[in-house]
């Protein structure tokens, strides 16, 4: 299975920080927030990643990690993407590099205190199709600004509505996401939303309407660290102590 890290977008609400850097360059305690997101995928077994980036920062990247091997990464790609277009669009760049693989793809905003490796093993015995993985979040003001799902009766997904006014249940969808081959035949037939992005939502939802979606339910923490500032600072802060508490 590949893996896909995507840590493009303007980062807008973390402006004024990041008009001067990359979101995912961002420190969480004492490394950037993209250290974060090799090590979840590494951890969970994937070792050869692509990263998709863009803006003015892209650069740095390289800087920091290389050809990945420091990491545990054995084969580290990178991508360009133009202009933040949405996580579905910064995807469509890696297809030539998943090409006859499936593929994990993790927000590198996202932050866990678990390992995903046993949702890693559960796509691994999946016949076909996606897989979202979820986190229960009871704070509707958080659930606002994510992606939500809305069961049916059997506690199957029905559907995911992006940033609802209303959320349809307390479980968030996380930004790790596997698909199948399928997907690269989904992404061009997808259109912009309001918010003028082509969205990952759009995808999970094709698969639900296929019958052919997945979950799993994450225990541990789980943090979306560009959701707001204030999300910024408490995944630093989680993430802070949990080292300090380790190393009494
Ligand atoms: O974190 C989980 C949430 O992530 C989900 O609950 C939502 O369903 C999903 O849409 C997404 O929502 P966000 O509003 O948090 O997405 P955001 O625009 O912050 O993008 C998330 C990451 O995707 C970001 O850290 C970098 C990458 N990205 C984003 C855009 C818009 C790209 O690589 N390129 C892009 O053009």
């Amino acid at each position: 299975m590949k893996g896909v890290i995507l840590a493009g977008g303007t980062g807008s609400r973390l402006h004024p920080l990041t008009r001067i850097t990359n979101k995912h360059l961002l420190p969480i305690y004492d490394r950037p927030m993209i250290n974060y997101a090799i090590e979840s995928l590494v951890g969970a077994g994937v070792d050869e990643i692509m990263l998709v980036t863009g803006g003015t920062h892209a650069g740095e990247f390289l800087r920091l990690l290389g050809n990945g091997n420091e990491f545990g990464v054995e084969r580290l790609l990178y991508a360009y993407q133009d202009k933040a277009g949405g996580i579905a669009e910064a995807l469509g760049l890696a297809e030539k590099f998943v090409a006859g693989d499936r593929c994990v793809v993790l927000l590198a905003d996202n932050i866990f205190e678990r390992s995903i490796r046993p949702c890693v093993e559960a796509f691994r015995r999946q016949r076909h199709g996606a897989r979202v993985v979820l986190s229960k979040e009871s704070d509707p003001s958080h659930l606002r600004h994510l992606g939500v799902v809305q069961f049916d009766g059997d506690r199957r997904i029905k559907h995911i509505v992006e940033k609802p006014a209303d959320p349809p249940s307390e479980f968030a969808v996380t930004g790790v996401y596997f698909y199948d081959e399928t997907v690269w035949r989904v992404l061009p037939e997808l259109k912009p939303s309001g918010r003028g992005e082509l969205e990952i939502t759009d995808v999970n939802n094709w698969y639900l309407g296929q019958g052919l979606m997945e979950y799993d339910v994450l225990e541990g923490f789980w943090g979306d660290a560009g959701e707001s500032i204030q999300a910024y600072y408490s995944v630093n802060d989680f993430v802070r102590s949990r080292a300090a508490s380790q190393e009494q």
